[in-house]
């Protein structure tokens, strides 16, 4: 089925709203890349696309996205918050999986394309629009098992959004897998399609079995990530998150917090930490979940293997995350300075 097309995307009333990522905008950008190089971009009404069933990504996973957004300002102005930063993940996720890489220049033109297109879409604070651009090999060949794809396509979505958990800024229940990884060594730190649908099953049963918002992913008892956000360790005057590799996405929200805090009071420290370090930190400490699609959302228990449960601090979500998240927002809305080119206005 296809998803919704909203006419009018102000929703007042919160019940209302449509889940993430369930509305279409009206509008997206399309071009494709044949013969070592990539076509002028087209916008299109949004739609089906006509594809063979035989087309790479299909068969062979070669099939990666981005996810940012553009905030409406109070002065009525659109503005995209990181897109370079974005744009430049896309490229070494492409990279990745043998795809070939956008440019750049003509990616971003795709974007805000599509949003000067969507404007009237863009809905009010809290709200956003979020941004999706998705690249997969096609070329109809199912011979391709050891081979990149031999055609692409770059397709640019948009979608009017607003809370991505369901129950807003409530604190989150987190389960907490031991054992298995969320994505294989090198994917994880790239936005694969196909780490989403691996980290399907374990967060299916944790939601199942323990109720659980999301699964944070810890093998051989390291913390990583949850399924689609980065985790931080916060308490008075600092933030502990594990240090970049290959195994987990480096998330620009993440990067975005690591930035600010020092001015916020907090000193970052980026290393390896395991499950029974964080149990002693949350004893008195908070912990969160950031990303573009979380923000910044406090964790009020941890639930580990046999439903053994871990309060995080009180249970609530704690002044530290509060601060910081509206640290992140503030900026995002255009409420306070950014460093230098982090916002690209449409
Ligand atoms: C697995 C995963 N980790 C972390 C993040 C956070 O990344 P970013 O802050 O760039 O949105 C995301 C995406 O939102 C994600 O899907």
């Amino acid at each position: 089925m296809n998803a919704q097309v909203m006419p009018t995307t102000n929703v007042t009333d919160a019940t209302a709203r449509p889940a993430f990522g369930a509305v279409l905008a009206s509008q997206m950008a399309v071009a494709t890349w044949k013969d070592g190089k990539w076509s002028q971009h087209e916008f299109r009404k949004y739609g089906t696309l006509e594809l063979s069933p035989a087309i790479h990504a299909l068969h062979y996973g070669s099939a990666c996205f981005e996810g940012f957004k553009a905030y409406r300002w109070a002065d009525g102005s659109v503005n995209v918050f990181r897109m370079d930063r974005h744009i430049a993940r896309l490229q070494r996720s492409a990279d990745c999986l043998m795809l070939p890489k956008p440019d750049a220049t003509q990616a971003a033109a795709m974007v805000s394309g599509v949003i000067d297109r969507v404007r009237g879409e863009v809905p009010e604070a809290p709200g956003a629009l979020y941004l999706r651009p998705t690249l997969f090999g096609t070329g109809a060949s199912i011979g391709g098992a050891t081979l990149p794809a031999t055609e692409a396509m770059l397709v640019v979505l948009a979608s009017p959004v607003w809370d991505y958990f369901a129950n807003g800024e409530k604190p989150l229940r987190i389960y907490v897998e031991e054992r298995l990884t969320r994505a294989s060594t090198l994917m994880g730190q790239v936005k694969a399609a196909g780490n989403y649908a691996a980290a399907l099953g374990p967060t299916l049963t944790a939601r199942q079995q323990h109720q659980a918002d999301q699964v944070l992913f810890c093998p051989g008892g390291s913390v990583q990530e949850t399924g689609a956000a980065n985790f931080l360790l916060i308490r008075e005057g600092k933030i502990l998150t594990r240090s970049l590799d290959t195994t987990f996405l480096h998330g620009i929200t993440r990067d975005s917090l690591l930035t600010i805090a020092p001015q916020l009071g907090f000193a970052v420290e980026e290393r390896e930490f395991s499950v029974d370090e964080m149990l002693a930190w949350v004893k008195d400490g908070e912990a969160a979940l950031c990303g573009t699609a979380a923000v910044l959302s406090g964790v009020g228990m941890l639930v580990r293997e046999g439903g053994r449960e871990f309060a995080v601090g009180t249970g609530e979500v704690g002044p530290h995350t509060k601060r910081l998240r509206k640290a992140l927002v503030s900026m995002q809305r255009g409420e306070i300075p950014t460093p230098a080119g982090w916002i690209t206005r449409v």
